[in-house]
């Protein structure tokens, strides 16, 4: 096992109506800033319980966060934050918004261009402090210091990280994702899934518990994912599945174990050029990166196809073809396309992604810093 420092910041307030218990966790006196999305929460109900909860404190409101959230719409909120003073910010929604609020939280005592922190890795020195309440189990945001966000005009989606944005507190209600889109369930599931897999999936290193933490995470995540899209009101697979979600990415299973965020980068570069839904990125890369990356990963693809899908082949190859195919049946029946030509994408969308890939930096990509843009190019085309 590799050596490792780990501590989770974020309490998490897990269940039905634990939204009221996070008003003493709301620093006193401060001025907050209610962050949220297109209007979800407007139509669900939780916009009532967030205004319920914020009672008494001054608050301002900033909606319009999109799915992929953009710098252009973010900055506009850094400069209203900063007019307003605000000391404490509140991001109501999924990923998206946690993440825009995590930027805004960095931007507002960033001293220069805050573009820097996404593009040129400038140092978050201080943020305002920051909690949310989850509306879409996927990203791990909630409990994590990681945000993503997309410049529209450059089309470049860039990620930052800084333990001054992780939130104080996540309230995860299973009651807030009933009202989730078909969609959004199943991006949720492959979205988590993949996570997992991005710090699984590498080589032993005699960690056995980390793995079996991530066998454990995969197993509920292919066990309760159709549960959800065949009873999406069910509370408890709600619960797992939200659970799964943030245990997949707050720190905990990635101690002490190579990682590989190639799939991830990868599937950005399909976002940022063409509007793909970020789950939908990863069903199509990473069956193609096992493939193209098979003997590298030989000994842990042989293990996940044994202890989540229970494929026991004695021919190595066979076991390693059969757990591949496993990944991608399970995206498709949760209703997650895994080619690129079910998003109408041929052959140019490869050469674009590779360079936009070169423009960012990411030309090394993988555990084994060995996925160039030759091997990206090989994968991709794999995923026609
Ligand atoms: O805008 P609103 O109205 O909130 O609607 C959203 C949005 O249209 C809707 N939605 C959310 N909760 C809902 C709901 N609709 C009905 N009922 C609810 N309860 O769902 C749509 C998608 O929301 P979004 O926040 O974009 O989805 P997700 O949570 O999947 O977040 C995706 C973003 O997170 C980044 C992705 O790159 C992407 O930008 N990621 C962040 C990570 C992190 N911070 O650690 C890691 C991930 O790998 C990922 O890269
Ligand atoms: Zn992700």
């Amino acid at each position: 096992m590799l050596n490792f420092a780990y501590k989770n910041p974020t309490e998490i307030l897990f269940g039905e109506k634990q939204i009221n218990e996070a008003r003493s966790r709301i620093p006193n006196n401060a001025k907050v800033l209610f962050l949220y999305g297109g209007g979800s929460i407007k139509k669900n109900g939780i916009y009532d319980d967030v205004i319920n909860l914020l009672d008494g404190f001054e608050v301002t409101e900033f909606s319009g966060v999109e799915a992929n959230p953009s710098y252009e719409t973010l900055i506009k909120a850094v400069e209203l934050a900063k007019q307003e003073s605000i000391g404490f910010i509140l991001a109501v929604g999924g990923g998206s918004v946690v993440d825009g609020g995590k930027f805004i939280a960095a931007a507002v005592n960033y001293d220069g261009d805050p573009w820097e922190i996404l593009a040129k890795g400038g140092e978050v020195k201080s943020a305002l402090p920051l909690g949310c309440v989850l509306t879409l189990p996927a990203t791990g945001s909630e409990s994590n210091g990681n945000s993503v966000v997309t410049r529209k005009s450059t089309q470049q989606k860039l990620p930052f990280t800084s333990p001054l944005v992780q939130p104080l507190f996540a309230v995860l209600d299973p009651v807030y994702t009933y009202s989730l889109p078909e969609k959004q369930i199943s991006n949720g599931v492959v979205d988590a899934f993949v996570h997992v897999i991005e710090q699984y999936l590498t080589y032993p290193v005699n960690a056995p518990l980390q793995d079996r933490f991530a066998e454990g995470i995969l197993q509920t995540l292919v066990e309760q994912g159709p549960k959800a899209l065949a009873n999406p009101q069910d509370y408890d697979t709600r619960a797992n599945i939200m659970w799964s979600a943030t245990m997949a990415l707050n720190g905990l299973i990635g101690q002490g174990v190579p990682q590989d965020w190639s799939t991830h980068m990868i599937g950005h570069e399909l976002t940022a050029i063409y509007h793909l839904d970020h789950a939908q990125t990863l069903a199509v890369v990473l069956p193609s990166l096992m493939y193209v990356q098979r003997d590298k990963k030989a000994e842990k693809l042989k293990q996940l196809g044994q202890r989540v899908f229970a494929i026991n082949e004695s021919d190595d190859a066979v076991q390693i073809d059969k757990t591949i195919q496993a990944v991608q049946n399970f995206f498709e029946q949760m209703k997650v396309k895994t080619r690129l030509a079910d998003y109408d994408l041929t052959e140019s969308a490869i050469t674009q992604v590779v360079t936009n890939l070169e423009k960012n930096g990411m030309t090394q990509l993988g555990e084994h810093q060995d996925i160039d843009l030759t091997k990206v190019t090989a994968i991709l085309k794999l995923a026609l």
